[in-house]
């Protein structure tokens, strides 16, 4: 499988709830590595930027609340079959389907606050890395 490499966003919601680390720690303890990381407040522009693929959907405004109600740390996540790891890892969309020992079943209560966003393609990963990082914010290892 190739080395690939994926956006991560850990949401306001658990932001908020102190659980950065056991996050970032299931990544790493699944061979994933962190090569780039920023906490960012994220304005209006910003979030709705990101999301705007979702522009007409009944929820982009509460979408776009919840993520500027708080701060969120993004990262790029590197290593074989990243995109697929990481949306394994963090379970289905609505915690309330996702599978137990996700992540977003283990921090998530609700679809709005789901604690944690994943690129869902490589087309994806690419355009959604260099909306947060430039190259020279990326590390290699
Ligand atoms: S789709 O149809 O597959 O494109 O949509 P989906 O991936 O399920 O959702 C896109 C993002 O919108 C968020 N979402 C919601 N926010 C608030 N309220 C409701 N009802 C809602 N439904 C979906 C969802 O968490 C996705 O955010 P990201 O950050 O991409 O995971």
């Amino acid at each position: 499988m190739a080395t690939e490499r994926t956006l991560s966003i850990i949401k306001p919601d658990a932001v908020a709830k102190n659980a950065i680390g056991e996050i970032i720690a299931r990544f790493e303890k699944a061979g994933l590595k962190v090569v780039a990381a920023k906490m960012v407040h994220l304005s209006e522009e910003k979030a709705g930027g990101f999301y705007a693929e979702h522009k007409e959907r009944p929820f982009f405004k509460d979408l776009v609340g919840f993520m500027t109600s708080g701060p969120v740390v993004v990262q790029v996540l590197e290593g074989e079959g990243a995109i697929a790891k990481n949306r394994d890892l963090m379970g289905a969309t609505n915690p309330k389907e996702a599978a137990p020992g996700t992540i977003r079943a283990d921090f998530a209560e609700t679809i709005d606050a789901n604690a944690v966003h994943g690129s869902d393609s490589p087309e994806s990963a690419e355009r959604e890395i260099s909306y947060f990082f430039g190259n020279d914010e990326i590390c290699p290892r």
